[in-house]
């Protein structure tokens, strides 16, 4: 295994190694148990820019950049000047210009980072970009704070069970983590309406009943259901709550038929008796809070790699 990484962005888990993701676990594990300190010798100046709404994943990079000595610079998109039509690119040159050297962006449309990192000859923004979650393309942060949860509950992922659950074509969640939970050899089935389920999936796995691999299965991966990503979808006008947590939910019955040493994880935010029955969030099973402390400490082992890609911080 690498001991350190450095990546000059991190936008997607799709191009990591499997050696590069136990190291940043293990990275990660040093920071929450207090065995590894990053020691900035110049300081970095940091951004974080969400244009779509966010709690967790917002919170927990000021957090983690503020943990590793990271001065954060506020910035509201809602009063920024996008709204008077300057482009993503725009504003992170002018943010560029006045001192900040890694943004953390958060945006509605698919990719796109691409032409952020992808630049013309004619083009010299130089700013380290880390994807807080593009539209319904990718979620790395929240995958790697997964994958860490998993691997502190069963140390590997060869051959476990997983069920990714639920609103899966809309969910960037699902699609970074069937990308790296497949390329490290777990055994993957998806679950939920056919109506949100793409035949891209089956490369990485098994679309099946929930109810048929319940007792088998080590994690249950539930999905939020993203109503605000449902415009013109006529399952969404027919939707009921009740119907879809006694079909594809986690009730009661379904968690008692789960092994043991089974866990259930949902990235968040919940909808309460809807994914979830609302008794079960802060069951024995449920891994619902460990996945939000562990964000913290993944994203520090994140931002830490792309310091150390960029030459920030005095990091080599
Ligand atoms: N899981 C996740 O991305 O949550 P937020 O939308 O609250 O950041």
């Amino acid at each position: 295994m690498e001991n350190e990484i450095a990546l000059k962005h991190f936008v997607s888990v799709e191009n990591l190694t499997n050696d590069q993701i136990l190291t940043l676990i293990h990275n990660a594990e040093e920071f929450k148990n207090q065995t590894r300190k990053v020691t900035l010798t110049e300081p970095v100046y940091a951004a974080n820019l969400f244009f779509e709404n966010s709690t967790r994943t917002h919170t927990s990079f000021d957090m983690a950049e503020r943990k590793l000595g990271i001065q954060v610079i506020p910035f509201d998109p809602s009063h920024s000047s996008v709204n008077k039509g300057e482009t993503l690119y725009d504003t992170l040159l002018t943010l560029e210009a006045l001192g900040v050297q890694l943004s953390v962006i958060r945006h509605s449309t698919n990719n796109y980072y691409e032409p952020l990192i992808n630049l013309n000859d004619d083009q010299h923004l130089h700013m380290a970009i880390m994807n807080g979650g593009d539209g319904s393309g990718q979620h790395p942060s929240q995958s790697m704070l997964d994958l860490m949860t998993i691997y502190e509950e069963f140390g590997h992922f060869e051959g476990l069970k997983i069920a990714i659950v639920g609103d899966i074509t809309s969910s960037r969640v699902a699609r970074s983590n069937m990308q790296a939970l497949h390329h490290l050899g777990a055994e993957l089935y998806f679950a939920g309406p056919d109506y949100w389920y793409d035949s891209q999936f089956d490369k990485y796995g098994k679309h099946v009943d929930l109810d048929d691999v319940i007792d088998q299965i080590n994690v249950a991966m539930l999905l939020r259901v993203q109503h605000e990503r449902h415009a013109g979808d006529e399952n969404e006008d027919q939707f009921s709550a009740a119907s879809y947590h006694e079909k594809y939910g986690l009730t009661n019955k379904r968690y008692q038929q789960m092994k043991k040493e089974a866990i259930i994880m949902h990235p968040g935010p919940i909808n309460r008796d809807v994914e979830f029955s609302s008794n079960l969030v802060e069951a024995e099973k449920s891994r619902f809070f460990r996945q939000m402390q562990n964000g913290v400490f993944m994203r520090m082992a994140m931002i830490e790699a792309v310091l150390r890609g960029n030459h920030l911080g005095g990091l080599k």
